[in-house]
């Protein structure tokens, strides 16, 4: 097999996503033959090489496996709570691999999460780069007029630059408040609350029903079940599609 980045590696065992295992590496975790790697682009073998995150040598030959969890309000979307908040890990309970989850959603969110070992997908489904849509139904404060809506399509001014969405419709009104479907392409922290607030509707409720191809169906809160050959075969789809269009824009740059 030859010489791969060891965060590569450490996201292709299942361990964690790219990004996370860089910061893994920079923070000393990681070992290989004994020695701690605390520096970027640095390689190994995965096959030959005795490679420890936290004192534990990683397995190689877990088999790639994504669910689909419709999590519930009041559950933290990472896998691990120093203050032992529910997490979603206490709802996977009968799956024997380590998951994690694609992006996050926060505490007080509901919906679609994906959660996978496979770090090649994970990284591609969540980078900038690709620009992978997502669906939220958000239940905001007042009515939105057409000037806001127009706004929140042409993009509006966030503390850490622009943010816009790709499109939005009301699909239900009462009396104080509506509910909206808003797509957007990108994973900022908070971006749905964020662009709402920035148009004067601060949102009271979020939920996620699609990630990328991927819709939460009628899957009842709290539960998960592995993604269909079809939803795989779609993701999959999805991810060569995007990395073909980056591919070509970057040959016209
Ligand atoms: N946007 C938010 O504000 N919160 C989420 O959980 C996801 C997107």
């Amino acid at each position: 097999m030859g010489l791969e980045r060891i965060q590569k590696i450490l996201a292709r065992a299942g361990v964690a996503s790219r990004r996370e295992a860089e910061r893994m590496i920079l923070e000393g975790r990681v070992s290989v033959n004994g020695q701690v790697v605390d520096q970027l682009g640095l390689k190994a073998d995965p096959v030959r090489d005795h490679i420890k995150v936290d004192g534990k040598r990683i397995l190689r030959l877990e088999p790639k496996r994504t669910v689909l969890l419709n999590k519930p309000r009041g559950y933290l979307s990472t896998v691990k709570d120093p203050l032992g908040r529910p997490t979603v890990k206490d709802l996977l309970q009968k799956v024997r691999e380590r998951l994690y989850p694609i992006g996050r959603l926060d505490f007080d969110a509901e919906g679609l999460l994906l959660l996978t070992n496979d770090g090649e997908l994970a990284h591609q489904l969540t980078h900038p780069k690709y620009s992978i849509p997502r669906t939220y139904w958000a239940k905001v404060e007042g009515h939105l007029e057409q000037q806001e809506l127009l706004w929140l399509k042409k993009g509006v001014m966030l503390e850490d630059g622009e943010a816009r969405v790709n499109s939005i419709r009301v699909f239900r009104k009462a009396e104080k408040s509506c509910w909206v479907e808003a797509v957007v392409t990108e994973g900022r922290n908070h971006l749905v609350k964020r662009i709402f607030s920035a148009v004067g509707h601060p949102v009271v409720k979020l939920k996620r029903v699609k990630f990328g191809p991927i819709r939460l169906g009628d899957l009842p809160v709290g539960h998960w079940r592995p993604l269909t050959e079809e939803e795989k075969e779609n993701l999959r789809k999805t991810t060569d599609e995007r990395r073909g269009k980056r591919e070509r824009e970057k040959e016209d740059d």
